[in-house]
């Protein structure tokens, strides 16, 4: 068994096939789905989907270009969201520097990251950690503002070498489809060093299919892939990945 620890099934494209898919997943062996919340509506109906299936759960959280979404409404009464049951992290979260470049944008960017650390602190939650093109100053954040329930560096873009210095700080490493692409060398050497006890595995879906379905919709449908290739590039069973990946997920986001 195998879960899917960063999937967007409250996306439209995913959300109106949404039965269809987790029974579809679940026939391949994923049994567990947590839905990301990236903006104010999406954590709100991430929580939906978790209250409507068993195998679902939900985080809430603002990505650092959606801050837009969360300006005009009273957000210490959508972050009180944590309080669900069901809503087990707060993310995604971090800094995306590939479509805000402006100073002032990273500015405020740095600042929600850091205020959102502070609120799953304060809820006992761990985080979900959203980083494009910004590595070194996500890393900074953390280092100063360390989550105190832990995290998860998802979809992880950083350098091999990075990979121990996220470890020491008692985050887990997150990979998915741009493991499977044929010219990921990078990523691949990511998947090949990260310990066992420190890897998630997820979709990202609907973006990033894995090869051969690079381009196409992704879903949850397609972890195994995901699977197979960090197997092959540490040359271990399917069986090993799987398992110690859920243990892991389970052990951070306590599904
Ligand atoms: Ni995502």
């Amino acid at each position: 068994m195998i879960i899917d620890s960063h999937c967007h099934l409250n996306e439209e494209k995913l959300y109106v096939l949404r039965k269809s898919i987790i029974k579809e997943a679940q026939e391949k062996g994923v049994e567990k789905f947590i839905v990301i919340g990236y903006d104010y509506d999406s954590s709100i109906l991430a929580v939906k989907i978790a209250e409507e299936f068993d195998c679902c759960y939900a985080t809430v959280g603002i990505i650092p270009t959606e801050i837009d979404s969360i300006l005009d409404k009273d957000v210490d009464e959508f972050f009180k969201l944590l309080n669900h049951p069901k809503v087990i992290a707060v993310g995604e979260i971090g800094l995306d520097y590939h479509w805000e470049k402006e100073d002032w944008q990273k500015e405020r960017q740095k600042e929600w990251f850091i205020k959102q650390i502070d609120i799953a602190n304060q809820y006992k939650k761990p985080i979900v950690i959203h980083s494009r093109e910004s590595i070194q100053d996500t890393y900074d954040i953390l280092k100063e503002h360390t989550p105190m329930y832990s995290g998860v560096v998802h979809c992880y873009s950083g350098s091999p070498e990075m990979v121990n210095d996220f470890i020491k700080l008692g985050l887990y490493i997150g990979l998915d489809g741009p493991v499977t692409f044929t010219n990921a060398r990078s990523v691949k050497e990511v998947a090949r060093i990260v310990p066992l006890d420190r890897l998630l595995v997820e979709t990202d879906s609907p973006y990033l299919a894995p090869h051969p379905h690079r381009g196409e919709m992704n879903s949850p449908t397609f972890l195994p892939l995901v699977v197979e290739e960090i197997a092959r590039c540490k040359g271990e069973t399917y069986e090993k990945i799987a398992d110690f990946t859920y243990s892991n997920t389970v052990k951070l986001f306590h599904v």
